[in-house]
């Protein structure tokens, strides 16, 4: 047997066997043995020889001279080509004549790092959503003057004036500014002075009812599955039809004028919480786009006007209820949106 043929004493094997995380002996490069752990966290199949593998296709990446003994992060693969992220600790593990054998454990540590994807991207969207709270609110004077003094030269001129077309332009695109920044401003406030009782089925139904006229929702059907009776949560009642009507005209956006978008909510066995989820059956979100989408002026649709700010102003305003938003994908095929808000304010976080 080629491990007893290395020399390595039955005894350090045996101890080594009792160990559960996932972990192989190698000789440098060249792997001996691995435990099933091992195997399954690479998905190795118990036919296959471990022994004729080298580490340097597990983990990459693998020090090609003196091995790195020591705690390190990186890259997993396992035989089928899907990458994860791992911890590696490599130690000597026995020396016999001119040969050194070591010891490396391998911990998948993805999830951790998912987790610290989320709460990174958590923490720059609350500096960036204060940051642009307070230069909206910079913008937002200046802007007022140069309407008023637009608006007083508009009235100064007579209709057929030459220059009044132009001036038209100018009161037009300034008002579109005054609308981004008062969106922008939303971000900076959190307030809980307007917080009352709301009825989360209503404002879907509500807000539904001001929309559905629309053409982006001409071809599509719209189904709803709200719980009976869902109780009441404490919140902003404007905010949170603001919430209503980005996801909405998102997900109608998103299916572009035919398919299928449902909107259902959720408490019984929630604890003191509210679900609200939003599907559509349109071209769903990549891995790359999710981590974007909530940034301010993140944008896939320039060419018709999107701010990117619906769901950063979403974001902010899921936060401030102390509740929770998250992207995934939708039985329908498409962008699942899914919003957690606790009943009162108090159950969840104040930032
Ligand atoms: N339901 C969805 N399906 C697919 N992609 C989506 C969906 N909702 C949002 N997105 C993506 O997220 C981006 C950001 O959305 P957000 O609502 O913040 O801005 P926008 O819709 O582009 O602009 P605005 O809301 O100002 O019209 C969109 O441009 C789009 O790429
Ligand atoms: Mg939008």
């Amino acid at each position: 047997m080629a491990l007893a043929e290395k020399g390595i004493p039955n005894i350090l094997l045996e101890n080594w066997r009792e160990i559960k995380e996932p972990s192989v002996i190698h000789e440098a490069d060249k792997c001996l043995v691995a435990n099933e752990a091992f195997m399954d966290l690479f998905h190795i199949g118990r036919r296959q020889s471990i022994q004729e593998m080298f580490m340097a296709q597990f983990i990459s990446p693998w020090p090609s001279y003196h091995l790195r003994l020591g705690i390190r992060q990186a890259l997993g693969r396992r035989l089928d080509g899907s990458e994860f992220d791992v911890e590696v600790i490599s130690m000597p593990f026995y020396a016999a004549g001119d040969g050194m054998f070591y010891q490396s454990i391998v911990r998948d540590i993805s999830r951790m790092k998912l987790w610290e994807d989320k709460m990174l991207q958590s923490e720059r969207l609350t500096a960036m959503g204060k940051l642009a709270g307070e230069i909206a609110h910079e913008i937002n004077n200046p802007l007022g003057g140069i309407l008023l003094y637009a608006n007083l030269v508009k009235e100064d001129l007579s209709p057929d004036h030459d220059a009044s077309v132009n001036l038209e332009k100018i009161v037009k695109l300034a008002t579109k500014c005054r609308i981004i920044a008062k969106g922008l401003l939303n971000f900076g406030r959190s307030s809980s002075r307007s917080y009352a009782p709301v009825d989360l089925n209503h404002v879907i139904t509500e807000m539904f009812s001001l929309i559905e006229d629309h053409k982006l929702f001409a071809g599509v059907r719209t189904d709803f599955e709200l719980e009976p009776e869902l109780p009441h949560l404490m919140g902003d009642r404007g905010q949170l039809e603001q919430v209503i009507i980005n996801l909405l005209i998102n997900a109608a956006e998103a299916v572009n004028g035919h398919g299928r978008i449902r909107v259902a909510t959720r408490s019984q066995g929630l604890g003191p919480n509210v679900e609200l989820v939003v599907d559509d059956s349109g071209p769903g979100i990549t891995d790359e786009l999710r981590l974007k989408i909530f940034e301010p002026f993140f944008t896939t649709k320039q060419h018709r006007g999107g701010t990117g700010l619906g769901l950063s102003i979403t974001h902010g305003i899921v936060q401030r209820h102390g509740g929770r938003i998250d992207v995934e994908e939708s039985p329908f095929g498409g962008a699942r949106f899914r919003i957690w808000l606790p009943l009162d304010r108090t159950y969840g976080s104040r930032t």
